[in-house]
C-alpha cells in the first residue's frame, strides 16, 4: 500500500491512504462535517457548499467534500468563520423551503431538519412570503414537491450513475433551478425509488407512503425481499399490523443501498382483498369456507384413501421457491417419509443441481456472492438479462464497473440495459447460449461471420483476465454448465460462478432437496448411505426410485396415474397452461397452500391458507446461496405458515396410521437440524441472527455428470414490474406504466427510454 497521507483536523492527528477527500479522513476520527450534496460513490457535485472548512494557508473557505487531504494539511471545522458559513448556507436553503415538517413525510428522518437544529440559526432575516408550488406526481409511487428541494442533485446522479436510467434532470439556472422528470410532468423510469431513498428532505415522496404516518409510530423489521431471487435486505416499517413503507433504513444488507421497484413498492400484496384467510374446501363442485379442523381432517383423510387405494407413486407432492428452507425441509420429509412419496420437485428456475455437481468439492470456494460480482475484475454474464431479472446483480456489476473498472462480457440473444457497461457483447441467436458456450470450450459450431468474430473477441479477452466472476441463466444447464466450468476452470485466477434463479427461495428449495432424485444438501437419492442417514433423522424409510418431476406430475395427474396432489406455494397449472380441467381430471385430491385463488387453488378440493415470507420466522437461500433469516413483520390474521400447516398435517396423518409426527416445533429448531445434517448449510447462525447473510455451498460429494429432464428447469422471465402470483397482487407495482411494457419489446415507447 501506498504511504499514508498525514494531516490533523480540529488538532487530531489523521492518517489516510492517497485520494482521500477531507470529509471522510474526518468521519475516521469522528469528526462530523455536514453535507448534503455529497454521497459517497456518486461523483462529486459541490453545489451545497454545507461542507465547508478552514484549511491553514488557504485564503478561503474549502468545500471537504472536493478537497483531497494532502501531507501536513492542517483543517479547522469549527471556528467560527465556518459555524457562521454553515448558518449562513442553511438559511439560505430555508429562505423559500417551508417549514412544514410536521406533515412532511421526511419529518423525523430529514437531513435538513437535523442540520438545522445542529448547525443552524434560530432565526431567519428573510420575512418575504415563500412562494407556494403544488405537489406533482411523477408516478403511483414517485412525487416530487418542489419548495422542499435543496438541489443538492443527489436524485439526478444517483439515477443516471447507480440505475443507469438518467430519467431524472436539471432545467432552468440559478434560483429558478429545478429536477425536472424524463418526460413532462411524468416518469418513464424503472421506478426503483432510489431518487426517493437518498433525496436528504421531503421533495421526493413515495407513491406507497406519503401522509400515512409519522416515522416514530412505526416499528422496523429487517428481513429479506420476497420477490426475486437475488435477496436484498429491506426495512419493513410497520404500524397497527400494517407494512407501510420498505426500504432500506441501515444499508445492512448484502444490496447496501439498493433496492428495486419490487422490493421497496410491492408488499401491498399482503393486504389485497383477494387473500385467502380461511380455509376452503370443495362442497358440492365449489369452494366454500371451512374450520381448520374440517379442513386438516379431509385432507389427512383423503391422503390416506388415496394412498390405500393406489400406493404412494399415486401421490405427487410440488414445493415452492419462495417458502423458506425450513418448510421445504419439512415438505422433503413430509412427502418421503409421511406420504412415502419421492414424487417431488418444484419449479426450478435455475439449474443448481447442475451447478453442484459440475463444481463437485469446489463447490465451497467456488460461489460467487453479491459482494463477488462487485469486487471481481470481470464478469462474464450468460443468457440472463440482469438489469430485470436481477436487479441486485445488475446493480453489483455497473458499480462494480463504475467503483472499481469492472469488466463485463455478455453472452447474450436478446436486448438488454447492461449492455451498456459492456467491453464486448456477443450476440447470438436467442436460445443459443449453450452453443456459444460449447463454441468457447471447445471451438465447435457454426456461426455467422460476425458472431464468430465476437466470440473469438470475447474468448480472447476471458483469457487475458484473471478472476473472473461467470454469471449465468436458466438456459445453462447440466451439460453446458459443465462446459462452462471446464472452460472457466482454465482461466487465471480463481473463478467464481452463480446461477441465476427467479424467486426469493429458488435456491433454497433445491438445496433443501425439493428435487425428485436429490435429498437436501443434493445428496443422491440413489445413495443407500444417504437414504439411510435421512430416513434416521426423519424418523421413517425413504424409497430410493427417483420420482416424477413437476411436469411429470401434471401430466401423469391427467393420465389418472396421480390420484393426488399436495402442492406449497406453487402454481403448476400456470406453468404448464393447457385445459386445466383436463390436467387435474384424474385427480382424487388437490390440495394447495396458497395465498390467492390461483389457477391452481381454484382446482383444489381444499385450499390452506398460507402466509408470506413477511409473516414468519425462517430463513431464505438467495440465488448465490447467501441465508438470511426472515422475520415477521406482521400476523396474517387467519393464514398460518406453511411450517405449522405440514407440521399439524404430520400429526393428523400419523393418527391415521402414516409416518411419525413432525417434533421440529419451531423454524429455529428446524434450522439447528439443517446446520447440523445438510451439506454447506453447517453456518454461523450468529451472523444470521445479528441480520447478515452466509455462504451455504452444499457439496455433491459423488460427483457425477447431471442432466435435468427437459423442461424440468426453465425462467418464468419475470422482470422489474412482476413477480409471479405475487406481483399480480401487488396493485402498486402493477399501476405504473412501465408494468404493461415489457423492457425488451419493440414497443417505440420503452425503446425510447431502456435502450437509448
Ligand atoms: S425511481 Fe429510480 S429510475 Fe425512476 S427517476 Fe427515481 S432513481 Fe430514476
Ligand atoms: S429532489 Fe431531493 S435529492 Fe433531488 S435535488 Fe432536490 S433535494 Fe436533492
Ligand atoms: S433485486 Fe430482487 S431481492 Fe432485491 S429488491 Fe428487487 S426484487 Fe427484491
Ligand atoms: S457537501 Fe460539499 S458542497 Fe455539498
Amino acid at each position: 500500500m501506498a504511504d499514508l497521507v498525514k494531516l490533523t483536523i480540529d488538532g487530531k492527528a489523521v492518517q489516510v491512504p492517497p485520494q482521500t477527500l477531507v470529509i471522510d479522513a474526518a468521519k475516521t476520527v469522528g469528526i462530523e462535517i455536514p453535507a448534503f450534496c455529497y454521497y459517497e460513490g456518486l461523483t462529486l457535485q459541490a453545489a451545497c457548499r454545507m461542507c465547508l472548512v478552514e484549511v491553514e494557508k488557504m485564503p478561503k473557505l474549502q468545500t471537504a467534500c472536493t478537497l483531497v487531504a494532502t501531507d501536513g494539511m492542517v483543517v479547522k471545522t469549527t471556528t467560527d468563520q465556518v459555524r457562521k458559513a454553515r448558518k449562513d448556507m442553511i438559511e439560505f436553503l430555508l429562505t423559500n423551503h417551508p417549514l412544514d415538517c410536521p406533515v412532511c413525510d421526511k419529518g423525523g428522518e430529514c437531513e435538513l431538519q437535523d442540520m438545522t437544529f445542529r448547525y443552524g440559526l434560530d432565526k431567519t432575516r428573510f420575512s418575504e412570503e415563500k412562494q407556494h408550488i403544488p405537489e406533482e406526481k411523477w408516478s403511483p409511487v414517485v412525487y416530487y414537491d418542489r419548495p422542499r428541494c435543496i438541489l443538492c442533485f443527489r436524485c439526478v446522479r444517483v439515477c443516471d450513475e447507480g440505475m443507469d436510467v438518467k430519467a431524472l434532470g436539471v432545467g432552468v439556472r440559478g434560483v429558478q433551478s429545478v429536477i425536472l422528470p424524463n418526460k413532462p410532468g411524468e416518469l418513464a423510469c424503472e421506478e426503483c425509488g432510489m431518487c426517493i431513498d437518498i433525496c436528504p428532505v421531503g421533495a421526493l415522496t413515495s407513491g406507497t407512503y406519503r401522509y400515512q404516518t409519522r416515522p416514530w409510530e412505526m416499528t422496523y423489521v429487517g428481513s429479506p425481499c420476497t420477490h426475486c431471487s437475488n435477496g436484498c435486505k429491506t426495512t419493513l416499517s410497520v404500524r397497527n399490523n400494517e407494512i407501510l413503507r420498505a426500504n432500506n433504513r441501515d444499508h445492512s444488507g448484502i444490496n447496501g443501498e439498493f433496492l428495486c421497484a419490487k422490493g421497496r413498492f410491492a408488499f401491498d400484496f399482503t393486504v389485497h382483498p383477494e387473500r385467502i384467510r380461511q380455509p376452503l374446501v370443495r362442497r358440492n363442485g365449489k369452494l366454500e369456507p371451512a374450520s381448520w379442523e374440517d379442513a386438516f381432517e379431509r385432507v389427512a383423510r383423503r391422503l390416506k384413501q388415496v394412498r390405500d387405494a393406489h400406493g404412494a407413486s399415486a401421490i405427487g407432492v410440488i414445493g415452492s421457491n419462495h417458502t423458506t428452507n425450513e418448510e421445504n425441509y419439512l415438505l422433503n420429509r413430509f412427502a418421503r417419509i409421511t406420504l412415502g412419496t419421492n414424487n417431488l420437485d418444484h419449479h426450478r428456475t435455475a439449474d443448481y443441481a447442475g451447478l453442484a455437481a459440475a463444481l463437485g468439492l469446489r463447490m465451497k470456494d467456488s460461489l460467487a456472492t453479491m459482494a463477488d460480482i462487485y469486487n471481481a475484475p470481470a464478469v462474464l454474464l450468460i443468457g440472463n438479462d440482469a438489469n430485470n431479472q436481477n436487479p441486485l446483480v445488475g446493480w453489483q456489476i455497473r458499480t462494480g464497473s463504475r467503483h472499481q473498472g469492472l469488466r463485463l462480457y455478455v453472452i447474450n440473444g436478446q436486448p438488454s440495459k447492461i449492455h451498456r457497461q459492456a467491453k464486448i457483447v456477443a450476440e447470438v441467436p436467442q436460445g443459443s447460449e449453450p452453443q456459444a458456450i460449447h463454441w468457447l470450450a471447445t471451438r465447435q459450431g457454426q456461426w455467422d461471420a460476425k458472431t464468430t468474430e465476437s466470440l473469438t473477441q470475447l474468448k480472447a479477452a476471458l483469457e487475458a483476465e484473471r478472476d473472473v466472476a461467470v454469471v449465468f441463466g436458466s438456459n445453462i444447464q447440466g451439460g453446458a454448465i459443465r462446459e462452462l466450468v471446464s472452460f472457466a476452470a482454465r482461466l487465471d485466477g480463481k473463478t467464481k460462478f452463480m446461477a441465476l434463479g427467479d424467486y426469493s427461495n429458488s435456491r433454497g428449495a433445491a438445496d433443501m432437496g425439493i428435487l425428485p432424485d436429490r435429498l437436501p444438501g443434493y445428496a443422491l437419492l440413489s445413495d443407500a448411505a444417504e437414504r439411510a442417514r435421512f430416513g434416521k433423522l426423519w424418523g421413517g424409510e425413504i424409497p430410493g426410485a427417483a420420482g416424477l418431476t413437476v411436469r411429470g406430475m401434471v401430466e401423469a395427474a391427467s393420465a389418472g396415474k396421480i390420484k393426488a396432489l399436495y402442492v406449497m406455494g406453487a402454481n403448476p397449472l400456470k406453468q404448464f397452461p393447457g385445459q386445466q380441467a383436463d390436467r387435474v381430471a384424474g385427480l382424487d385430491l388437490l390440495v394447495a397452500h396458497e395465498m390467492f385463488l390461483t389457477e391452481t387453488a381454484q382446482r383444489a378440493d381444499v385450499v390452506l391458507p398460507a402466509a408470506c415470507s413477511y409473516e414468519k420466522e425462517g430463513s431464505l437461500t438467495n440465488t448465490a446461496g447467501q441465508v438470511q433469516l426472515t422475520h415477521r413483520a406482521t400476523d396474517p390474521q387467519g393464514p398460518r405458515s406453511d411450517f405449522d400447516l405440514l407440521r399439524i398435517l404430520s400429526h393428523q396423518l400419523s393418527l391415521l396410521g402414516l409416518g411419525a409426527p413432525i417434533r421440529l416445533r419451531t423454524p429455529a429448531a428446524a434450522l439447528d437440524e439443517i446446520c447440523q445434517n445438510v451439506s454447506g448449510y453447517d453456518v454461523s447462525q450468529v451472523t444470521l441472527l445479528g441480520g447478515g447473510a452466509e455462504l451455504a455451498a452444499p457439496v455433491c460429494r459423488t460427483v457425477e455428470s447431471y442432466e435435468p429432464s427437459a423442461e424440468a428447469v426453465f425462467s418464468s422471465n419475470d422482470y422489474l414490474f412482476t413477480s409471479g402470483t405475487l406481483g399480480r397482487y401487488c396493485s402498486r407495482l402493477t399501476s405504473t406504466n412501465e408494468a404493461n411494457e415489457k423492457p425488451w419489446s419493440s414497443s417505440p415507447s420503452t425503446q425510447s427510454w431502456w435502450h437509448r
